[in-house]
């Protein structure tokens, strides 16, 4: 057991308590942003962490002051037997709050199970409603799947469920004001993301982002005006706003246009192992080798804190320095 009581602080003083955590890098669909078509390179079986690896690794992260845990992937639910590991997780001490992303489209078996292992907040990745546009994103026909999902996870009783929608111009901008709008109907807090260079195969550029203000000025327009959200978490990516008619709420990821790198308290998690301080990071520690080279609770603890002190400032996307990542989204974990 490591010493307790300590914080995650970097350089620039931001306190680490939150860590996301990809189980597999692999997908059951083909988002373009995210994957190539064909040809993905997944990690060798046995390159993945196991169950008691994850569980350890995440352990000795909230002795170390972690108390936030998202489960991500490639997609989560398309690992074998998950809801044993969201059941062991749940029980860390000092672990309050645990997530997970999904794209749902397995959700609709699973979602019971992952309640009843101890899950209560989700986010579903849900870019359209409309059929066409889902298969042109995705590349698969899953959108009723998704929908099934989602309605699965509200009779199991989750209470927060959060729809993330990438949100690409000259693609998504006729999806905006119907997610808005299912999301009032059903209780679903929208959150739209701006397209990030994460791709792996650099299809990105800025002229493909829907920028937040955008969206903002849309919603306001066809919908009802959008008033922010007093008291909210800072250090959440997502800027949330209420429809001055009080009937829900949406959030802006706004990754690109406001940077939120100042504020972040994140620490990611490959599936295979590997630890890293930024969602863009160019370097990562090798947790993995560490692991099962026999080592103890401590120098685990002394990679973690290593990592986040060499964290940088951010991301610098728009800048000359930019360098995109080495992997695609799929295998960092959103
Ligand atoms: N830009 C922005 N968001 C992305 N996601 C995946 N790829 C990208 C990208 N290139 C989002 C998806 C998913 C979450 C984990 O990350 O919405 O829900
Ligand atoms: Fe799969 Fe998520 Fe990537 Fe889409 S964004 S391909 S759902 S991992």
């Amino acid at each position: 057991m490591v010493k307790r009581g300590a914080t995650l602080e970097d350089g620039f003083g931001r306190v680490h308590d939150s860590l996301r955590i990809g189980v597999t890098d692999r997908c059951n669909i083909r988002c373009f942003y995210c994957m190539p078509e064909s040809g993905a390179e997944y990690a060798e079986r046995r390159e993945i962490l196991s169950f008691e690896e994850i569980e350890r690794f995440a352990r000795i992260a909230a002795e170390l002051g972690v108390t936030k845990l998202r489960v991500t992937g490639g997609e989560p639910l398309v690992r074998r037997e998950l809801p044993l590991l969201i059941e062991r997780l749940a029980a860390i001490p000092g672990v309050t709050d645990l997530a997970l992303t999904t794209n749902g489209v397995l959700l609709e078996s699973l979602a019971r199970p992952l309640y009843e292992a101890g899950l209560r907040r989700l986010n579903v990745h849900l870019d359209t409603l409309d059929r066409g546009r889902f298969r042109q994103i995705a590349r698969c026909d899953d959108l009723a799947k998704v929908l099934a999902g989602l309605e699965a996870a509200q009779k199991a009783g989750f209470d927060v469920i959060k729809l993330n929608a990438v949100a690409l111009k000259n693609l998504t901008e006729p999806d905006i004001v119907p997610l808005a709008r299912f999301g009032r109907e059903r209780g679903f807090e929208v959150r739209y993301i701006e397209f990030m260079p994460l791709d792996g195969q650099a299809l990105w550029d800025r002229g493909k982002v829907l920028l937040a203000d955008e969206i903002i000025a849309v919603l306001s327009r066809e919908i009802a005006p959008l008033v922010p959200v007093a008291g909210r978490d800072r250090r959440a990516p997502a800027t949330e706003y209420a429809f001055a008619d009080g009937i829900g709420k949406v959030g802006l990821i706004a990754s690109i246009s406001r940077p939120f790198c100042g504020d972040c308290n994140r620490l990611r998690l490959t599936a295979d192992g590997k630890l890293r301080y930024c969602l863009f990071a160019i370097e990562e520690d090798d947790v993995k080798t560490v692991m099962r080279s026999g080592a103890g609770d401590e120098r685990i603890a002394a990679l973690i804190r290593s990592n986040v002190a060499r964290k940088w400032v951010g991301h610098e996307i728009g800048n000359a320095r930019f360098v995109a990542p080495p992997r695609a989204m799929y295998s960092i974990g959103g």
